[in-house]
């Protein structure tokens, strides 16, 4: 049921390149060499970062993963082939590369060369192997008009909370590019009545969180998500540790011992990413921010608020990491030397944003960036804010949303995860509700993480005008269709995550006119 449910979808993504993706990890060796040694792409492929003219494509080398693959040799030659037919009869680019264990046998090749705004197809062959053939696709050049532009947005995909089928979903909408902002992988367990548990402690080490990855990536579905199409992403907090800011974690340690548990987690995560070698990281500093222009229609701007940011105020006694807080009753929130992005990434995207010219600016962030005030059970206590988001950091939202009207920023949309419900909200200049409207803003559910009581959300959204929609019942992904004059939002909501085959329906839309900032119910 599962297979044939998985194949329906696949040949309403792609029908020509169906089959060949399918039978993927039955592929024969190929050549005359017999294979000398276990079919090494488990981790399937994937391409990322697309620009006009060239492509990351990434594998693993992983015959046994989960168990680090001693046997491996230290370098083992990885042959790559790019071509733009599905047959992979016309090659256009290939190399060999050497996958080395100091990686992890991972291999991220930048393919070049590559014309604007086509389908590629490729593959990799190593140890007498071959692996499936991924699809990809490249950006339109920067001055060519694009009428249409569609992504798929994921985030927060606990592997023991549920199955992938949101992925089915999101890649039977033929995105034109998929945007993870965060939590790809969550570093402990937690939550109830797991459904795929894994078994693991927390991760601590880059073994452990090479481990993590590589189980995550054994699923299919999030496997043909990335062999179908682009993506870009960031990362949010459990891809090192819960709550973390900066070189400061929850649990209170020395700051060296942080940083290297930060090295190795941003390690296995870039060793498990489609991401260009620029952003390979060096010890515990990884640079991911980065911006891409699509074509005349929009600019995509990658945020890191993780690395650069500084630690939550007013933690309770003895630990860092969030909590929620009476805003009146904690100073330091309104520290204006505080900072979420970092004072050079915030210098970089008030830059960016002075060079924009395309009609559409997409932030891709973490976590709500509107106001949210969480009111008090009791009557007639002050409601708190969480210090963990954006309010945890009121000036440096300011100054960011200062930047979008100083800039002049035409049509920002905030794209947000973390929270494992559904915002749509505006984002307004002052904290006076009847302030303009700067931007509009859209936090996707979670793929498969749990979420707390629908009631909760109602009490939210009751005590914050300026939140449309707040609904934590389902699970799934956010998909964005872009033209010159509007932006259609669409809510992805799964029946049951439990469920490996379980079908999706749109659980609200809402628009942007272009010009008039502020979502409005579609
Ligand atoms: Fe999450």
């Amino acid at each position: 049921m599962r297979t044939s449910a998985r194949r329906r979808l696949l040949l309403a993504a792609s029908s020509a390149a169906a089959g060949g993706l399918i039978a993927g990890c039955a592929t024969p060796p190929f050549g005359s060499a017999r294979p000398a040694a276990a079919y090494p792409f488990t981790l399937g492929v994937a391409s990322g970062y697309p620009t006009a003219d060239s492509v990351v494509l990434w594998t693993r080398l992983a015959p046994d993963p989960g168990s680090g693959d001693p046997e491996l040799a230290a370098a083992v030659p990885v042959r790559w082939e790019i071509a733009d037919d599905e047959a992979m009869h016309r090659i256009v680019a290939n190399g060999t590369i050497d996958a080395v264990a100091g990686s992890a046998h991972s291999v991220h090749v930048e393919a070049i060369g590559l014309k604007p705004n086509r389908w590629y197809w490729y593959r990799f062959s190593a140890q007498g192997h071959r692996s499936r053939t991924g699809r990809t696709r490249t950006l339109p050049d920067t001055d060519s008009v694009v009428s249409r532009l569609r992504l798929g947005v994921a985030s927060c995909q606990n592997h023991e909370h549920g199955f992938y089928a949101a992925y089915r979903h999101l890649l039977a909408d033929q995105p034109d590019l998929v945007v993870h902002l965060g939590d790809y992988i969550y570093e402990g367990t937690w939550g109830q009545n797991l459904v795929r548990p894994l078994h693991l402690g927390e991760a601590q080490t880059l073994g452990e969180y090479r481990t993590r990855h590589a189980l995550y990536k054994r699923d299919p579905d999030l496997q043909d998500a990335h062999a179908l199409f682009p993506w870009v992403m960031v990362w949010d907090d459990h891809e090192v540790s819960n709550d973390y800011a900066g070189a400061s974690a929850e649990r209170i340690v020395p700051r060296d011992a942080f940083l290297k548990r930060r090295a190795d987690a941003y390690q296995a995560y870039f060793e498990h990413m489609p991401m260009p070698r620029r952003m390979m990281p060096s010890g515990p500093d990884m640079r991911i921010h980065t911006s891409m222009r699509i074509g005349s229609l929009a600019t995509l701007y990658l945020l890191d608020h993780r690395q650069y940011r500084n630690p939550q105020a007013c933690p309770l006694p003895g630990r860092g990491g969030a909590t929620t807080v009476v805003a009146t009753q904690c100073q330091e929130l309104q520290d204006p030397a505080r900072s979420v992005l970092g004072w050079d990434q915030e210098r970089w995207l008030d830059e960016a944003f002075a060079h924009s010219s395309t009609p559409w600016n997409l932030l891709a962030q973490q976590t709500l960036m509107a106001p949210l005030a969480v009111p008090s059970r009791e009557e007639n206590s002050a409601s708190r804010v969480r210090t963990d988001g954006w309010d945890g950091y009121p000036p440096a939202r300011r100054r960011l949303l200062d930047s979008m009207t100083g800039r002049r920023l035409r049509n920002p949309i905030v794209m947000g995860g973390d929270l494992h419900a559904f915002y749509v909200a505006d984002l307004r200049a002052g904290e006076d509700p009847a302030s303009e409207i700067v931007a509009s803003e859209f936090v996707g559910t979670s793929i498969t993480s749990q979420a707390a009581q629908q009631a909760y959300y109602d009490r939210l959204k009751a005590a914050n005008a300026h939140i449309h929609h707040a609904n934590g019942t389902q699970r799934g992904y956010l998909r964005l269709t872009l033209t010159t004059n509007r932006v259609e939002a669409d809510l992805m909501g799964l029946d049951d995550v439990r469920l490996a085959d379980s079908k999706i329906s749109r659980q609200a839309g809402f628009v942007v006119e272009a010009g008039r900032p502020g979502p409005v119910p579609a």
